[in-house]
């Protein structure tokens, strides 16, 4: 079988997840909809936030329903730093411990460089770059007194591509890369780990809906190693790995789900 589960039941089971708590930012669609799934499918308490309540509120109703996983989700805009540092230490605070931090959300806007003023760039940074660091601080502090906590940032190879007009996003995705390496090297000492989960292209219902038609697709699996549509559950189980301790001696590396794009 080449194609993940359909259900979005991961194919892997880590024991050692059913006793963590995991925070997920942009938790409530996309592939952020997979990574919260993953982790409620291996028993995991689940904190998420996203912008989108109506979506967010679904999901975890869905999947305590499908699980019997405990998960909790706020309406939060990462942008609001305060906001996205409060509802880490509320997650943390509640199970008492904090064990996966994933800065997921984004938003890939498209301008045409020309077009690109100041306010844009601060928005860009702000929403897929600037909360990355606040989370990760954040998640640190409940990480550090337990010497143990798996933290991952969702890069992009989209500025190894040179996608059209994405040049503020894929700018700051591209400084994902250096916030991973030197936070792995700042906390290795505690035995908090950190990880960049670095997505080719992900054909979510919203990046269908948008920027890939049929003939773009055929383009993308035509340039991917793996001739096959990759989806939200592949990044999801990298995640998995990345967050049980299977993975406890992997940091700051990037690790690359792209079927072979780049
Ligand atoms: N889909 C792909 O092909 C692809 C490729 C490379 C990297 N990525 C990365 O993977 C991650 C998920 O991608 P996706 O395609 O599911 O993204 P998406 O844009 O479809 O979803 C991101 C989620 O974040 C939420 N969000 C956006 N702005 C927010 C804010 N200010 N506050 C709180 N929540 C907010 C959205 O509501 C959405 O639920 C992102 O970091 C993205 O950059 C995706």
């Amino acid at each position: 079988m080449t194609q993940p589960n359909a259900t979005g039941e991961p194919r892997a089971r880590y024991r050692d997840l059913a006793e963590k708590t995991v925070f997920v930012s942009g938790g409530a669609t996309g592939i952020g909809a997979d990574l919260v799934t993953a982790f409620a499918h291996q028993g995991a308490t689940v904190a998420f936030v996203d912008l989108d309540a109506e979506a967010g509120e679904a999901l975890r109703t869905r999947l305590e329903a499908q699980t019997g996983a405990r998960l909790a989700f706020t309406r939060v805009d990462v942008t609001d730093t305060a906001a996205l540092v409060a509802a880490i230490d509320a997650a943390a605070g509640h199970q008492g411990r904090l064990d996966v931090l994933v800065n997921n959300a984004a938003n890939d806007r498209r301008a045409a460089v020309e077009t690109v003023g100041p306010a844009d760039w601060d928005a860009a940074m702000a929403v897929n770059l600037k909360h990355q660091f606040f989370a990760a601080q954040a998640a640190h502090r409940h990480m550090k007194p337990r010497r143990a906590g798996s933290i991952l940032n969702l890069g992009s190879t989209s500025y190894k591509l040179g996608v059209p007009d994405l040049t503020a996003y894929a700018t700051a995705k591209s400084a994902v890369r250096g916030l991973t390496r030197q936070l792995a090297r700042e906390w290795g000492r505690d035995l908090v780990r950190v990880n960049a989960i670095v997505p080719g292209a992900i054909l979510t219902e919203k990046q269908l809906a948008l920027w890939i038609s049929p003939e773009k697709e055929r383009e993308i699996l035509a340039q991917q190693c793996l001739p096959r549509r990759l989806v939200g559950s592949d990044v999801a189980e990298m995640a998995l790995f990345l967050a049980s301790d299977v993975s406890s001696a992997c940091t700051g590396q990037d690790f690359v789900v792209d079927g072979g794009l780049t």
